[in-house]
């Protein structure tokens, strides 16, 4: 499987990618979307020497910026002719006050978010392409609603409810897409949600204030936290299995729970086709990217 991860410099992201890299004999070809080229060949360099795998690269992208986004659109084009799957995942966590983004964003909107709207909808063909079933799996997590008087939270902000934000628009995002593709016969494609039960020891610690970590670090003492590497052993079926398996849990949101997969029943909201079609709008108007809109055409 030929896997591009958004944000596979740390925590659940890499935790994926690594599990993926080592797993079946390194026969997984692993594409990691990342800032910072430091980081990211960092990475490389670390999973190669775990996994042995040598079919790890890179793709630099700053999702805080539009311009970039189209940039590794681009460059995933020049270097690939498929995809089997994408996992939506980068996302920013903590933080300390609400920073805007050159293109005009709530952070965490675009981050977490938009960027990768733009992103999903234009690597789209390339999943197309996949002989093993392509497929889109984001990282979500239930709750949380879309502020559409105040979307770049300029009047009310906090971190939290960024997040929790741009956790609903990905969520009818998968559903849009789904939906799309399962009334379109001979589509091959799966878009599937997927909130990890228990919390990941991710970068995010060493970002959180201090008080935030000496709470962290007592409860994962009680067992609340699991590893990057066991969230990707718990999250990497989903990348490897078959198409038909696939495709039976697409439009599904899933958890994973004693030792198997099983749905959670996501917020009626959700599934609003009025609703998802205002925020599909909002959000092409926000990419103001001609190919984006083009993609987008043959959607409605
Ligand atoms: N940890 C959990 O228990 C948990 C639970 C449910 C959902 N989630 C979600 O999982 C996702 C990953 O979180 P995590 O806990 O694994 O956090 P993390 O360790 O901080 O990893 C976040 C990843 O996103 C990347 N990223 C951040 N901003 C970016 C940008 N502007 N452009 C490109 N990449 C960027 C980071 O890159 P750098 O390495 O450069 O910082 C990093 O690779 C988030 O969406 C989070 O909301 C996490």
């Amino acid at each position: 499987m030929k896997v591009l991860v958004t944000g596979g410099t740390n925590g659940m992201g890499k935790g994926v990618a690594k599990v993926l890299a080592g797993s079946d004999n390194q026969i997984h070809e692993i594409i990691i979307l990342c800032r910072s080229e430091e980081r990211g060949k960092a990475t490389i360099k670390e999973l190669e020497a775990s996994t042995k795998n040598n079919k790890i690269s890179l793709i630099l992208c700053d999702l805080t910026k539009l311009s970039d986004v189209q940039k590794a659109i681009k460059e995933i084009h020049s270097q690939h002719d498929f995809l089997d799957g994408l996992f939506i995942n980068a996302g920013l966590g903590y933080a300390p006050e609400r920073v805007e983004t050159e293109d005009g964003m709530d952070s965490h909107f675009q981050v977490n978010y938009l960027s990768q709207f733009m992103l999903t909808l234009n690597l789209l063909d390339l999943l197309e392409k996949s002989e093993n079933g392509g497929r889109v799996i984001f990282n979500v997590t239930e709750g949380g609603e879309i502020f559409w008087d105040d979307m770049q939270m300029k009047k009310k902000w906090g971190y939290e409810s960024g997040i929790h934000q741009a956790m609903v628009a990905k969520r009818m995002f998968c559903d849009r897409l789904h939906n799309y593709y399962r009334n379109n016969e001979g589509s091959g494609l799966s878009f599937i949600g997927f909130q990890i039960a228990k919390t990941v020891w991710s970068n995010q610690i060493n970002i959180i204030p201090l008080p935030m970590k000496i709470m962290a670090t007592v409860m994962k003492i009680f067992g609340t936290f699991i590893s990057i590497e066991e969230c990707g052993m718990i999250m990497s079926p989903l990348f490897t299995e078959n198409q038909e398996e696939s495709l039976k849990r697409s439009g599904k949101f899933i958890t994973w729970k004693k030792n198997k997969f099983t749905e959670i029943a996501q917020d009626n909201s959700v599934y609003d086709k009025k609703m998802q079609d205002k925020l599909w709008n909002i959000s092409l108007d926000l990419c103001k990217d001609k190919k984006t809109t083009q993609i987008a055409e043959k959607f409605i």
